[in-house]
């Protein structure tokens, strides 16, 4: 293969932080040394551009991470980079390190900015990093597997006691305009019900009446599934008990959603990812989303990855609704 014509690239991450973000991290790393590039981590995302807080990474930089949560080089939400002043102070700062090429793991609002980064002349290849699979150009995004598979061992344990008590117990997961964690969730734990953004309700159709025929059936304790964004488990919980008398209990799971040690496929998944933002960029193909489709490695301009719209598939609600009686 001939030799790489970028020398020095740039890895950060940004927005929210995802289990296998430090996979990628590591791969992005080995894979850009392998090949004589010379790598900088940029701290807490396109902040620690516009204040130069970078610094090259070498071989062992990357050791005893793979298996760890969160993000080694910190991520954060930077307001000051959605200016044009903040773009340039971060595309200077990258030109004062001879970093050539940027590689930004995170969601479709980090991908936004590494297209704003791209205008200042620092071409970037966009890793998809993000819990709720929302990315449009890819079937899979690093980080949605753990926080499902967290999400169904806390709701199996919330199961023993919604059981003991004869309790309805409402479960707010994550996905303020996606219901791809709800969905999956939902039909893996049994929920009566789940609730996502994508999809309109009405609680007197679709879940009032569903507890009470299924009560009558026999049911005695009822588990329900409400993406963030479809509505708030608190206030879900109380116009169940008023309307059904059956006590309810709203439990939001939160950010620990976003924690832990990546399984498997995250860390697969970033592995692999990073290893081609990398081979990529070696072949100076740059301004692109890499993703998954049908386990095959693709990659689309930026712009047009941001363009595509990807739609949830209700048939799992379907299922969840015919199996949950
Ligand atoms: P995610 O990448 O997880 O979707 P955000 O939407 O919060 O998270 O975006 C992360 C960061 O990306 C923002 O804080 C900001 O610095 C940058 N960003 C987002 N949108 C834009 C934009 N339109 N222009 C420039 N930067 C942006
Ligand atoms: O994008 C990932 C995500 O965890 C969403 O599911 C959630 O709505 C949001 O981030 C929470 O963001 P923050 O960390 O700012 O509370």
């Amino acid at each position: 293969m001939p030799e790489s014509k970028i020398k020095r690239i740039g890895v950060l991450t940004s927005g929210g932080d995802a289990p296998g973000m430090n996979a990628a991290i590591r791969a992005v790393v080995r894979t850009a040394l392998s090949k004589n590039i010379k790598v900088f981590g940029v701290r807490h995302g396109y902040n620690g551009l516009i204040s130069d807080d970078v610094f090259e990474m070498h071989i062992r930089s990357v050791s005893e991470i793979i298996h760890r949560g969160g993000t080694v080089l910190y991520t954060a939400r930077s307001p000051e980079f959605r200016t044009l002043q903040g773009q340039q102070t971060a595309a200077a700062s990258c030109r004062a390190h001879g970093i050539e090429a940027m590689v930004v793991i995170g969601g479709d609002g980090s991908f936004r900015g590494a297209l704003d980064l791209s205008a200042q002349e620092i071409p970037c290849v966009c890793i998809p990093g993000t819990i709720d699979n929302d990315i449009a150009c890819t079937d899979y995004t690093i980080g949605y597997d753990t926080a499902m598979n967290t999400a169904i061992d806390m709701i199996d344990k919330l199961r023993d006691t919604t059981q003991s008590h004869d309790r309805c117990s409402v479960v707010e997961v994550m996905g303020r305009n996606a219901g791809y964690i709800a969905a999956n969730t939902g039909l893996a734990v049994g929920a009566i019900i789940t609730l996502v953004p994508e999809k309109p309700f009405d609680v007197d159709k679709d879940i009032v009446a569903k507890m009470k025929f299924t009560k009558k059936m026999g049911k005695r304790h009822f588990i329900i599934i409400v993406a963030e964004g479809a509505c708030r488990a608190e206030n879900l919980a109380k116009e169940i008990e008023e309307k059904t008398g059956i006590e309810a209990r709203a439990t939001i799971l939160g950010h620990v959603q976003r924690g832990g040690s990546p399984t498997l496929r995250d860390r697969v998944a970033g592995s692999r990812l990073g290893y081609h933002a990398i081979d990529l960029i070696s072949q100076g193909i740059t301004d692109r989303v890499i993703g998954f489709q049908s386990d095959d490695l693709v990659d689309y301009s930026i712009t047009e990855a941001l363009a595509m719209k990807k739609t949830l598939d209700t048939s799992l609600l379907e299922i969840s609704s015919v199996l949950s009686v």
